[in-house]
């Protein structure tokens, strides 16, 4: 199958840990015998840098023009710091997934036995902890109308839904927790937010179209102590924009790593890919960075193109370096692999059909490396 690929590298470890999920399509495509064609795609800081905004029209034409999008991370300390610039990075991203139409956000919470003591939660809370939190992506605060006063003291954010925004997602949801564990928990702040009690209202009617699924709902502050008390109480979390930003960052260091988890953004005209972290720029140009978000981002994108075979395998893969003992810093203080090395053993483990053709004694090598 040949398939076009947008694929954005973008700002601090982002062009590192693409590079790994390239490797990885690479092999998959050499041993199923697709054809994936790339197209480069600058957005964030270093769009910025070179042509003074955060993505082109011609950048976001050409994800337009792809059957789907791979991103690594965006984002620069520089602009964080600096409350008066006018152009930033996100802004990028904010306007890639308006344009493509992208309103769902998929981000997956799993959790790997052999990183659970990683994880800040006691293990025992760990066991069974499978949801996925539904985020609604082009709609809410982050996209209102903005204001500052003239005198710069007084701000505002203004954060609107309608009941088409709300509708479309819920089903995606629904149709999730139909497959999964059926139960939808939507978070939201109905105590306080006009918002939230249209959402309210809004799920209440898509979900009598869903009977086997059961409905719950929870104020975010206090989806915010579940998640931590007791994450395998969940299935489905379906959110607004901003609680879905909140949320996933919180929910992401239960598994023990922020850099395993990857997401899809989904209902547009094609879709993206990304893992959920940020671009960690003290980490850029250094090798250290998890590539693994991003190769099982990937491993999404494949799945959305329907090669499920192919996709399995990159999971399997993922899971035999992990056994394996093939983990970058955060994982292994101790012994860590290169992100470069991780990206070479998985493609060399799929296209050796699971056999590596390089031996543990090179593994050990390349981990000597990095040290
Ligand atoms: C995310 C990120 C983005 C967001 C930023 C980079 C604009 O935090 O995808 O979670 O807030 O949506
Ligand atoms: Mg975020």
């Amino acid at each position: 199958m040949k398939k076009q690929i947008a694929v954005i590298k973008g700002d601090g470890i982002g062009p590192e840990i693409v590079n790994q999920a390239i490797k990885v399509l690479d092999a998959i495509s050499y041993r199923f015998n697709h054809e994936f064609k790339y197209v480069p795609v600058e957005m964030g800081a270093c769009a910025i840098e070179k042509h003074g905004e955060p993505i082109t029209d011609k950048g976001l034409a050409l994800c337009a023009q792809s059957d789907g999008v791979l991103l690594g991370a965006i984002g620069d300390p520089k602009y964080d710091n600096d409350p008066t610039l006018k152009v930033r990075p996100e802004q990028g991203l904010l306007k890639l997934r308006k344009f493509l139409g992208l309103f769902c956000n998929i981000r997956p919470i799993v959790t790997y036995d052999n990183i659970a003591d990683q994880s800040p939660l006691k293990n025992h809370l760990l066991n069974d902890v499978d949801f996925v939190i539904y985020r609604e992506l082009i709609g809410g605060i982050y996209f209102g109308e903005k204001t500052l006063s003239e005198d710069g003291t007084v701000a505002s954010d203004l954060c609107t839904y309608t009941s088409r925004q709300i509708e479309r997602i819920a089903h995606e949801a629904f149709k999730a927790a139909e497959q999964r564990n059926k139960k939808v928990t939507v978070v939201d702040k109905a105590n306080v937010l006009e918002t939230s009690r249209l959402w309210r209202k809004e799920v209440m009617n898509v979900a009598e179209l869903y009977p086997q699924v059961k409905l719950e709902y929870l104020f975010v502050d206090n989806a915010a102590m579940q998640i931590i008390q007791q994450p395998q109480s969940f299935d489905v979390i379906l959110t607004e924009n901003m609680f879905g930003d909140i949320l996933s960052d919180l929910a992401s260091v239960i598994t023990g790593s922020i850099g395993m988890l990857p997401s899809a953004s989904v209902g547009g005209l094609n879709a993206l890919f990304e893992p959920i972290h940020g671009s960690y720029p003290q980490a850029k140009g250094q090798d250290i960075a998890n590539p693994n978000a991003t190769i099982l981002a990937a491993a999404m994108l494949l799945e959305y193109f329907e090669m499920n075979e192919e996709a399995a395998v990159i999971r399997q893969a993922v899971d035999w370096a992990m056994e394996e003992g093939i983990v970058s810093q955060d994982l292994s203080a101790d012994s860590p692999s290169a992100c470069s090395t991780i990206g070479d053993l998985i493609a060399n483990y799929i296209e050796g059909h699971g056999e590596l053709t390089i031996n543990k004694r090179n593994t050990e090598e390349s981990k000597g490396v990095l040290i």
